[in-house]
């Protein structure tokens, strides 16, 4: 027995030192020290020895292990150094070149003008949330009091996925989540993407983004809705900016208004930006609809609100003097690298 594992040893021994890869070193390690291994049979085999003998011959299979792992250790360790020392040799590093240049982007123009708006009426207390690009005809247009072979939803020409599933043509319908949630009194702010079968122009996209208001509570009156979004124009376009509400309609408001800020180039007198008039359109709003009240189950009688709705390419061009939607989307390094 002694010389079997005296044998087993220097056969181990001798294919370490022949090993000149780490897999190599792995083989040896498992064909002799393994679960299947040379030493591990020896120690299956250790029944026939006679029963005195056996401390003795096993303690000399343990030593012979012990020995083995000993050396193999040290050849692995001897071979990842030199493997490190090899890899530092190959991999020069100058540390005297100049570090290369990082190139750190930035928001695009119709982030940061979101951004702005979202910042200010967060000052107000209002809550940011988010509606659904794909809608179905309910959220869209009937809970907005839009009924189906109305004129208002020609206007809105679409993207119908099918009869009753499209692609959302305002963020409008995100007033119709939010209240349908069922929590009172509502301030939120919801910015999103829409679509619509417009032609590309300097001012036209079939796709774009809204950002809708909505504010629900008792008491609230159209006093509310002139004061919050003239404070609005105010933190927008500047202190000196003046608001002033022409009435129009919107299925979903009544009273409905849109609201045209003084021209913040000329202060009002008229110039080639706001086309003469002293004016710019900035947005649409109105009370809520008794209509939409009820049907997202909110009393008419004990609550009421207002609404607002603004296009934020719009935003973007005039705050930051841009003459062409189309450069919004190009996504030409020379223009975003501007603001
Ligand atoms: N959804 C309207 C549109 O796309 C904009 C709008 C107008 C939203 C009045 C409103 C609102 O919330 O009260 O033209």
């Amino acid at each position: 027995m002694k010389e079997k594992l005296e044998q087993l040893k220097a056969e181990a021994l001798r294919q370490i030192e022949a090993s000149d890869a780490l897999e190599k070193l792995n083989d040896v390690r498992v064909s002799f020290l393994g679960k299947k291994g040379e030493l591990t049979s020896v120690l299956k085999g250790l029944k026939d020895v006679a029963p005195e003998e056996r401390p003795k011959v096993g303690q000399l299979v343990n030593e012979t292990r012990a020995q083995i792992e000993e050396v193999l250790e040290a050849a692995v360790k001897k071979m990842e150094k030199a493997a490190r020392e090899a890899q530092l040799k190959a991999e020069v590093i100058d540390v005297t070149l100049p570090a290369k240049k990082n190139e750190v982007g930035h928001r695009h123009p119709n982030t940061i003008a979101m951004e702005e708006v979202e910042r200010i009426f967060l000052g107000m207390g209002y809550e940011v949330v988010e509606g659904p690009d794909i809608e179905t005809d309910y959220y869209n247009f009937e809970a907005l009091n839009i009924p189906a072979d109305h004129p208002a939803k020609d206007e809105q020409d679409t993207f119908y996925i099918s009869g009753d599933i499209l692609l959302r043509t305002q963020t409008s319908g995100t007033q119709v989540h939010e209240m349908e949630k069922g929590k009172l009194p509502i301030r939120m702010l919801a910015p999103g993407r829409v679509f619509r079968s417009d032609e590309v122009d300097a001012t036209h996209s079939p796709s774009f983004h809204q950002i809708e208001g909505l504010v629900i509570d008792k008491h609230i009156t159209f006093a509310d809705l002139k004061g919050t979004l003239a404070e609005f124009a105010r933190e927008l376009f500047g202190e000196e900016t003046k608001v002033k509400f022409r009435p129009h309609h919107f299925n979903f408001t009544e009273p409905s208004a849109e609201m045209d800020v003084s021209c913040f180039k000329c202060g009002g007198s008229g110039c080639r930006f706001c086309k003469g008039s002293g004016w710019i359109e900035i947005l649409g709003c109105g009370m809520v609809h008794p209509n939409v009240l009820r049907m997202s189950k909110i009393d008419p009688e004990k609550y009421s609100g207002f609404a607002f709705g603004m296009g934020l390419e719009r935003i973007a061009l005039l705050k930051y003097e841009i003459d062409d939607m189309r450069l919004l989307y190009e996504n030409d390094v020379r223009f975003l690298k501007q603001f």
